[in-house]
């Protein structure tokens, strides 16, 4: 596995990371597949893939149940557990309450990211910053991260932390939506944020066509398929790591085979305008 720096933290995290959206479930708990879902966090965890992505909102909850499943046959320190805030309890004292509610759920004393899921406008950003600064300060997680946020809403939050730091912000980032790179990922490269790019795959679908021979025809160049390159392109930037979801064991080992290996400039820049 490859790392990459956390924001402006001492600290190292896998540049593949495991997501769990729809895992135990969309917004409902489904346990039809638990067994199967705490075997592929399993594994995902021993090849490297350190970094688990979930939600309070994931499976209403289940999918933070199932990474605390997953996780406790492992050290603590070995795995980094990042979870998220649903935008509707951003209130200084619902914030305080949501990461009670994940830390019973997952079977951890602390997670190591607090994440803002989406910003709501109806609430007062300072107010919810003020609970997630707390929350670090009383060691209920590590550091504290945003989801989906603009300039905006990065520069605002920023101003109203006096301890602490965002040290990231998960965004949407794949060869077909590019959108992060007029203007978040730049900001997020000068500020020292980590992005933590989710659907890389864009769900799937850039193993159909006309994504997928495209993506393969530059594979060619270097053994890999459509995934391989897809998620290479995705990690070229040096402030950038990868939230990828399997259920899968074989999709699990083509994924590990994006990285170790890099395309060249111009293979890069060819997928920068193909979609
Ligand atoms: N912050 C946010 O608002 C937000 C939004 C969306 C996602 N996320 C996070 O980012 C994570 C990743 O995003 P995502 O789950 O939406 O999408 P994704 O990782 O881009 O794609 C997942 C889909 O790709 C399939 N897949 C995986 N590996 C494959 C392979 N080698 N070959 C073919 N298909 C493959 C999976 O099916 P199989 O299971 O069959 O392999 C699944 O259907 C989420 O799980 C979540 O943690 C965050």
């Amino acid at each position: 596995m490859e790392f990459r720096r956390l924001g402006k933290t001492d600290t190292y995290i896998p540049i593949l990371g495991f997501g769990t959206w729809e895992i135990g479930g969309r917004f409902e708990p489904d346990y039809s597949k638990d067994k199967e879902a705490v075997e592929i966090i399993r594994l995902a965890i021993k090849k490297g893939m350190k970094l688990i992505d979930t939600a309070e909102i994931y499976g209403g909850g289940h999918a933070e149940e199932i990474v605390g499943e997953a996780v406790k046959e492992f050290d603590r320190n070995e795995v980094f557990i990042a979870t998220k805030v649903w935008s509707s309890n951003l209130r200084y004292n619902d914030v305080l309450k949501a990461l009670e509610r994940s830390l019973k759920r997952l079977g951890l004393e602390y997670v190591d990211l607090y994440q803002i899921h989406w910003p709501n406008p109806g609430i007062p950003l300072r107010e919810t910053m003020k609970a997630m600064e707390k929350l670090v300060l009383e060691g209920k997680t590590r550091y504290i991260g945003v989801s989906n946020f603009n300039i905006k809403d990065l520069e605002d939050a920023m101003s109203y932390l006096s301890h602490v730091d965002i040290v990231s912000n998960q965004v949407l980032y794949n060869v077909i939506d590019k959108a992060i790179e007029d203007e978040i990922l730049p900001f997020c490269k000068k500020n020292n944020i980590t992005v933590i790019a989710y659907r890389p795959l864009a769900k799937g679908l850039i193993v159909r066509e006309p994504y997928k021979s495209k993506l393969e025809s530059i594979g060619m160049n270097y053994g890999r398929t459509a995934v391989q390159v897809a998620l290479n392109w995705v990690l070229r930037h040096e402030n950038v790591v990868a939230l990828v979801k399997t259920m899968d064991k074989q999709h699990l080992e083509e994924i590990l085979g994006s990285i170790g290996w890099s395309m060249r400039k111009e293979d890069y820049d060819k997928i920068s305008k193909m979609f």
